[in-house]
């Protein structure tokens, strides 16, 4: 026997765990954030503050807005409770998950957070303490507590909105440098280069939100400096041309709806002059299509999520948006993929593929692949040197048989050795000019520098590797000589002399 009685009742209460189980999600920082701006226009609001206090490796966070507030009983009753439908929705509360996935990525589920809310029903202020757990109230805040109302707000109508605190880290918010980690260490502390990676993301993913009358600011500071402001921007995709939208008209089961994808070319010389920094590279990592739905970019330069096709260098131009409007489309619950399992979404991707499949475009040096890049690079580097020649695919170390990629003769009678790859330099391939330059040795040739080339940027670790390499001595005594040319830089040089 059991000793209960059936039909028994399940227990599923979550456990406090649960929140610090809830917090492990594959979030950025801004992507976190971006779950309670959402929260905050959705409520109607029209000016969002997101205020950023850095201590030491500890960061304190409020998101403060102007919107409708939240009524007691829906403080009560739904908004901590996983998947609880909002009373009156607003364009971005799709799945009931956004507030409490935000809290508990920020807080780890364990340190503190408060929710305070005024609005024109209940009037009064109110507020939720953390942490995170299955003992929450919601109670009249204390003296220091209502200070979190009004402190350092400028930008707000003081009257109705929703404040939202939360302590973080610097190593969680140091997520929002993304590929910047490569071009420089950590920051230690709360500094502009984070601040201006925000504006970035921001501006990028409200672009269709913010305007004249809807703004966001950040205001920042770091120990004991002085509180910084800065205004959000809406950044729009830096095209050479801006592309018409192309109606697509997806029907499931009798019901239609529409979205609409724009495709055109990157204008790296644009982009460079807004200070993209981390979208619109021209690199692979930042080709494809950004996904806007429900007025929001929540995925930016998707391409093998929309169209199955690989990363390449011959697509670094290709860039577009794609504008979801239709409740009928649904995204993952933390907002991070279109979710594939919704029919209209997977009707879409057929679409796409079959209608507009990326050409593996033919524009442009950055569109080349690798035998065309070489073939530039040779012409541009005897162009650039009367008188020299580029050799392609040149045979070296003849009693092993290896080719490199071109051999440059000069006319003094030295030669620099090339190796040309069309993605991001890796370790082996400093190992594999290592090999050309010690071939030319064995050939009694000794070069003045061999170069690695790529369009695309090199890591500090790649960096470092080269230095080792360069603090060593080839077979004849002599150090080794390697350095790594952005493709840029040559194909450049060739344009200004030509
Ligand atoms: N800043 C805010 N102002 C007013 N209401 C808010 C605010 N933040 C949260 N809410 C309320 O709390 C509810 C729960 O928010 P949560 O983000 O968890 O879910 P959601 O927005 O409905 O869905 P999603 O998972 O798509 O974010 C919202 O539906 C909304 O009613
Ligand atoms: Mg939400």
């Amino acid at each position: 026997m059991t000793g209960i009685t059936i039909p028994a009742d399940i227990d599923t209460t979550p456990e406090d765990r649960f929140y610090t189980e809830l917090g492990r999600q594959d979030l950025t920082f801004e992507q976190t954030l971006a779950e309670l701006i959402d929260n905050s226009i959705s409520a109607g609001s029209k000016n969002i503050e997101v205020h950023i206090f850095g201590e030491n490796d500890k960061v304190k966070l409020i998101i403060a807005d102007d919107g409708s507030g939240i009524l007691v009983s829906d403080l009560v009753n739904r908004i901590l409770r996983m998947g609880a439908p909002p009373t009156n929705p607003g364009s971005m509360n799709e799945h009931g998950f956004g507030l409490k996935n935000s809290i508990a990525r920020l807080t780890g589920g364990k340190e503190d957070f408060k929710l305070l809310t005024k609005n024109p029903t209940d009037k009064g202020l109110y507020i939720i303490r953390g942490p995170l757990s299955s003992r929450m109230k919601v109670e009249l805040p204390n003296k220091s507590e209502e200070k979190i109302w009004d402190s350092n707000i400028t930008q707000l109508n003081l009257e109705t909105g929703t404040r939202v605190y939360a302590e973080t880290n610097l190593i969680f918010l140091n997520t929002t440098l993304h590929k910047l980690y490569e071009r420089g260490p950590r920051p230690t502390k709360l500094e502009q280069k984070q601040i201006d990676a925000l504006k970035e993301h921001l501006g990028v993913f409200y672009r269709p939100w913010l305007d004249s009358t809807h703004k966001i600011f950040i205001k920042w500071v770091h120990d004991n400096g002085t509180l910084k402001s800065e205004e959000v921007k809406a950044l729009p995709i830096p095209y050479k041309r801006d592309p018409a939208p192309n109606r697509i008209s997806i029907s499931v089961n009798g019901k239609t709806c529409d979205v609409y994808y724009r495709v055109g070319d990157l204008d790296r010389d644009l982009s460079a002059k807004n200070g993209f920094k981390i979208y619109y590279q021209g690199n692979q990592r930042t080709q494809g299509i950004d996904v806007i739905f429900r007025k929001r970019v929540i995925l930016p330069h998707l391409l093998t999520e929309l169209f199955g096709l690989a990363r390449h260098n011959s697509l670094n131009s290709f860039i577009g948006d794609l504008t979801v409007e239709d409740p009928l489309f649904s995204t993952f619950n933390n907002k991070t993929g279109l979710d594939q399992n919704n029919p209209f979404v997977a009707k879409l991707l057929e679409e796409l593929i079959t209608r507009y499949m990326p050409q593996q475009a033919s524009s442009g040096a950055y569109d080349l692949r690798e035998s065309q890049l070489r073939k530039q690079i040779a012409s541009t580097l005897e162009k650039a040197t009367p008188n020299s020649s580029a050799q392609q695919n040149a045979p070296i170390w003849s009693r092993i048989g290896v080719i490199v990629d071109i051999i440059h003769q000069l006319p003094n009678g030295e030669e620099i050795l090339y190796e040309i790859k069309d993605e991001e330099i890796k370790p082996l391939d400093i190992y594999q000019v290592v090999m050309y330059w010690d071939g030319r040795v064995a050939d009694n040739k000794r070069p003045q520098i061999a170069r690695i080339v790529s369009p695309e940027d090199v890591s500090s670790k790649i960096k470092l590797l080269i230095k080792y390499v360069n603090q060593r001595k080839d077979a004849k005594g002599k150090p080794y000589k390697i350095e790594f040319v952005h493709a840029d830089e040559i194909l450049g040089i060739g344009k200004k002399k030509a």
